[in-house]
């Protein structure tokens, strides 16, 4: 008799595969075939990463740095991170109250671990970035979606979402999907509201340097002490400095969480990859320059994908990261009844990847990235045209 496959855990069979990944996969498959494919899906930077960071990681190698380290990660790197969010948050912010993970990804995991028993509500305003769901659902905790129109956070909505249960909300600004900043009147409120229902406010800001229009970008963790304490700020290397394979993400929080989570996490991973932690050193110290230049590459590119919109779709202008999210309803019809099989269409008979809305709890809508070259948008945006209007 055959051995009977293993029943695997409810846990697993409870969390969706990221979508946007896998489709990452089917187009390098795809590229591999030779069909000529232009990729307006993957949320990162298509430029290298800059040659400081390189040199300043292959010396890290040359000096052994190859060992073990921290589980909270390197101290100059800690110090390094405190000084400039320091700044970033305005007040004085020290190397205990920063920690580092594989990538944002995995300090959200680690977070929702920390601080979710089975059954605690976190309210995630829709639209949302693909892993916050799943990644609340493996601590066992519940995601009470929160319809926030027009792209920005509806505080009236998420007060009535609040119950005795309620352990956090996590926001994303500048956000993905969407490119839209909350203003610093809405944050107000919300950290008022954290402070007064003692709910933590999780802030993942990844595309924190990726602001438009000289825009400022209003944190909680910059509010009120009493908001602070309440806020985990979640940063990461990847967007801001070309370094999405290094994987190096961060959190700002107070000291106690710090402590629990590098519990955590020297029983899951140990510490970052060392070297690369090095790279991400580099990285921080010469910030301003590397962070000017790409922001300037990439509000031409906003604009010039937003431009291409015209006539085509309602959007709202994104003022941050990377990303355009028109609504494509007018285009649905019974042959293309969602805008997931508008997507796939749109890829197998132009070859232009884009997501789909529903990936990120709202139907009706596309997430097109303008992280890539101009000729590339230019196309991909007449090909996008040339599909929706035949
Ligand atoms: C909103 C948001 N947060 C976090 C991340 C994860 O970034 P990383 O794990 O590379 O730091 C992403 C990546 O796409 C993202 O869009």
């Amino acid at each position: 008799m055959p051995k009977k496959m293993s029943k695997l855990a409810d846990r697993i069979h409870n969390i969706e595969e990221s979508k946007s990944v896998r489709l990452a996969g089917i187009l390098s498959q795809l590229r591999a075939e030779g069909r000529d494919i232009i990729g307006l899906n993957v949320g990162e930077p298509d430029f290298y990463t800059p040659k400081n960071i390189i040199e300043a990681t292959k010396n890290a190698l040359d000096q052994n740095m190859t060992r073990y380290s921290l589980v909270e990660g390197i101290q100059d790197l800690r110090d390094a991170i405190a000084k400039k969010a320091s700044e970033q948050l305005t007040r004085k912010i020290n190397s205990k109250q920063v920690f580092l993970g594989n990538g944002s990804k995995h300090i959200l995991y680690n977070i929702f671990q920390t601080i979710i028993n089975p059954g605690d509500e976190v309210i995630v305003p829709v639209p949302y970035w693909v892993t916050f769901p799943e990644a609340i659902k493996l601590a066992g905790g519940i995601p009470k979606f929160v319809t926030c129109p027009n792209n920005q956070l509806s505080v009236e909505n998420i007060k009535e979402a609040i119950t005795e249960k309620t352990k956090a909300i996590i926001i994303n600004s500048p956000n993905n999907p969407t490119g839209a900043i909350y203003p610093k009147e809405v944050i107000e409120e919300l950290g008022k509201l954290a402070v007064e229902k003692d709910i933590f406010i999780i802030s993942d800001e990844a595309y924190d340097a990726l602001v438009y229009d000289n825009m400022k970008f209003p944190s909680p963790g910059a509010l009120s002490e009493d908001v602070f304490k309440k806020t985990l700020t979640v940063q990461s290397f990847s967007k801001s400095y070309c370094m999405t394979g290094f994987r190096i993400g961060y959190l700002i929080a107070e000291e106690e969480i710090i402590k629990n989570m590098q519990k955590l996490q020297s029983h899951l991973s140990g510490n970052n990859c060392t070297f690369a932690q090095y790279g991400a050193l580099e990285a921080i110290l010469s910030s301003d320059k590397i962070i000017e230049d790409m922001v300037k590459i990439m509000e031409k590119r906003r604009d010039l994908a937003y431009s291409l919109c015209e006539g085509l779709f309602e959007v709202e202008k994104p003022q941050g990261a990377f990303y355009l999210f028109p609504n494509v309803e007018k285009y649905l019809n019974e042959q293309m009844p969602n805008d997931e099989i508008l997507a796939e269409k749109l890829l197998k008979e132009t070859g232009v990847a884009i997501l789909p809305g529903a990936y990120f709890g709202a139907p009706g809508f596309i997430r097109i990235c303008f992280a890539t070259n101009e000729e590339q948008i230019t196309e991909g945006m007449k090909r996008i045209r040339t599909f929706l209007c035949k």
